[in-house]
């Protein structure tokens, strides 16, 4: 072995280590602003929201976790709401669920359709399902993800790495095929689901798959890199096309994401420790934070922005290049042979 090979190596081994600490931090420190923030400042907070009775929101993911907990308080303040996710069984008995808690029992306002963010094929009918159900969109929730390095080497028939696909391409995607919708509403909003490991990413826009570059420490980099990859989109829909899009950070919150094999014993503890001290449930209080990039007054001219505890995340937004964000929509529309589909939409 050189020396050079073995100080590569090193510096390798160093590297890995303090990104696995930097996640750790990240993870528990947030944990503990959510808990805080449910504790001590909930309670004081002003909301000045859009009314959104009678109008169209679109949510993905919308079967379990956080992506329920919005489909309800949608639901609450009177909104048509259509959930795509694949487990229709759950997302059905989740639609049941709505209606009891909200009274809002009219059932051809809140419905679940079929979307498998996986395959592009799926996102395609869906948006078309969607587009039929709801010509104008007020809201598009991009909030279906998959995390920790579960089945990171999978890739989908359309070639891409899972994560990459149901985190990144199927939302720019299904985004792209539904703009016509969400055009014609005043004052829509597309809000999409990122998270503060984003900052530890390393995008390749010419390795999206990460085949070259590998997953990172703990099979993590995927998850990054693809929230990073909505946080990009957020940014170029926000300077693109007459509608405000926000990103949103939810905090570390206890919901199934979170349970995965590979997550480590104490966080798993740390996020059982969430569920059962406070009344309220966490992925509540998470869906709090989507409400206000969904539908607060205040941010109204705000847009393409992450945001963080109903605040614009600044760690975050400094990371956002628009030259980076502008390459990433090109090479993501020739991936999902965009024109291709919308010509198809017509
Ligand atoms: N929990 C946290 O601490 C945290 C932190 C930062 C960011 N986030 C983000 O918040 C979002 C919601 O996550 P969560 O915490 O609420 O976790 P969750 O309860 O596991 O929700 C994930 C949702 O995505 C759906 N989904 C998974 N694969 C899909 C596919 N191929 N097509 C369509 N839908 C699919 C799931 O449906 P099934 O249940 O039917 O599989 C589920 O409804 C995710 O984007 C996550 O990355 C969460």
């Amino acid at each position: 072995m050189t020396k050079k090979f073995r100080s590569q190596e090193k510096n390798k081994a160093l590297y890995a280590m303090t990104s696995q600490l930097h996640q750790r931090v990240i993870l528990v420190s947030s944990w503990i602003e959510v808990f805080i923030y449910k504790h001590f400042k909930r309670n004081n907070i002003r909301r000045n929201e859009e009314d959104i009775s009678g109008k169209c929101v679109v949510l993905t993911g919308g079967s379990s976790g956080i992506g329920r907990s919005s489909a309800r308080e949608f639901a609450r303040r009177g909104a048509k709401v259509v959930i795509g996710d694949v487990d229709l069984v759950n997302g059905q008995q989740v639609v049941n669920e709505i209606q009891q808690q909200t009274g809002n029992m009219n059932v051809k306002l809140q419905k679940i359709l079929e979307l498998d963010l996986s395959d592009m094929d799926s996102v395609e009918q869906f948006a078309r399902r969607v587009s039929k159900e709801c010509p104008k969109i007020k809201i598009l929730l991009n909030n279906a993800g998959i995390g920790g390095s579960k089945d990171e080497n999978i890739k989908t028939k359309d070639g891409f790495n899972i994560h990459v696909a149901v985190n990144y391409m199927g939302h720019f995607l299904l985004t792209n095929l539904l703009m016509e919708n969400i055009k014609a509403e005043t004052n829509s909003r597309i809000v999409s689901t990122t998270s503060m490991l984003m900052l530890i990413s390393e995008l390749d826009i010419d390795d999206l798959n990460m085949d070259r570059s590998g997953f990172g420490l703990m099979n993590c980099l995927p998850y990054c890199n693809t929230k990073f990859c909505l946080a990009l989109f957020t940014k170029a829909l926000g300077m693109c096309c007459g509608f405000n899009s926000y990103a949103v950070d939810p905090g570390a919150v206890n919901t199934p994401i979170m349970h995965s094999n590979d997550t480590p014993s104490y966080l798993k503890f740390l996020f059982r420790m969430q569920m059962n001290s406070i009344a309220t449930a966490a992925d509540e209080v998470a869906s709090e934070f989507m409400m206000f990039c969904a539908l607060e007054k205040s941010i109204k001219n705000e847009t393409g922005r992450v945001y963080r505890f109903r605040k614009p995340f600044h760690q975050a937004n400094e990371k956002l290049d628009i030259d980076l964000a502008k390459r990433l929509w090109e090479k993501s529309s020739e991936l999902v042979r965009l024109s291709e589909r919308l010509a198809r939409m017509k």
